[in-house]
């Protein structure tokens, strides 16, 4: 597996150089397979990259009518909701750049949660163009907590599990966090949520993660800068760190950190 660190003076820096990286190599997969399949991250990490992917110079160089734009994972709210993961690329990016309705592939947050994984996973699923290629870029942030998209840790499974069924009745047939991590069939499950905001959530799998041709996490600050060190450099724990769970199995993965976030390594 071919993972690369790089460390960025301020969040100003790290951005650029993900525009750089991101227009790469989307310009690459459409070259050579005519489509660029992007999943998008929530949070607050891409945000100035979204910014400056809907601006020139990055958003002349990007072939727009050949992206196809997807989520690694959804708040179950409404599109309009301000905690919303599809209005934050919405309205930083894809309302700003030339972009049919019809390759936006958001996740239905304001349905079920249950339901919404299923339609998503159909979508993904159809979008698909060979048996082994998935996604060619999959944008990720990480929590403080070692979470990744709705990936959440689980220390005790047993403890879990009682969680989950409690949970059951305010979220419908989300899957523990023990069992997401683990999932060897779906793409793309239901969870509760662990962080605010506390609603449902709906995620891709490591599964679907790891089958990507390029893997960007954007993390930044101090306040990560403790489990950035742990994903990164400490023992293999996924159900503790989820991060530790995104290895690639034919891409590549890239985290890019600024000052802060890479203080404790
Ligand atoms: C979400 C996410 C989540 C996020 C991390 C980091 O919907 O919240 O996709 O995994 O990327 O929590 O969030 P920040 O970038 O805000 O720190």
């Amino acid at each position: 597996m071919k993972r690369e660190i790089e460390v960025f003076p301020d969040h100003a820096a790290l951005a650029l150089a993900a525009a750089e990286r991101v227009t790469a190599w989307c310009s690459e997969a459409i070259a050579q397979r005519g489509v660029c399949r992007m999943a998008l991250t929530g949070g607050e990490s891409p945000k100035p990259l979204y910014a400056l992917l809907a601006r020139p110079p990055f958003a002349e160089r990007l072939d727009w009518s050949r992206m196809q734009i997807f989520w690694g994972d959804e708040r179950c709210v409404p599109p309009d909701d301000e905690r919303s993961n599809y209005r934050l690329a919405w309205e930083n990016l894809l309302n700003r750049v030339p972009i049919a309705a019809e390759q936006i592939h958001r996740v239905r947050g304001e349905l079920p949660p249950a339901d919404a994984a299923e339609q998503y996973e159909v979508e993904l699923r159809a979008c698909r163009m060979t048996p082994a290629g998935t996604l060619d870029i999959i944008l990720l942030g990480m929590g403080a907590d070692g979470h990744t998209a709705s990936l959440f840790p689980s220390k005790d499974r047993f403890a879990d599990r009682a969680q989950v069924k409690r949970n059951r009745t305010e979220t419908s047939q989300t899957v523990s966090q023990a069992d997401a991590l683990h999932e060897r069939e779906r793409w793309v499950v239901a969870q509760p949520a662990k962080m605010p905001p506390l609603v449902p959530r709906v995620t891709l799998t490591p599964l679907a993660i790891n089958a990507a041709r390029h893997i960007l996490f954007l993390v930044t600050g101090e306040q990560k800068a403790k489990r950035v060190a742990q994903v990164l450099a400490g023992p293999y724990q996924p159900d503790e760190l989820p991060a530790q769970a995104i290895i690639p199995q034919h891409g590549d993965l890239h985290w890019f950190l600024d000052h802060p976030a890479a203080s404790q390594l």
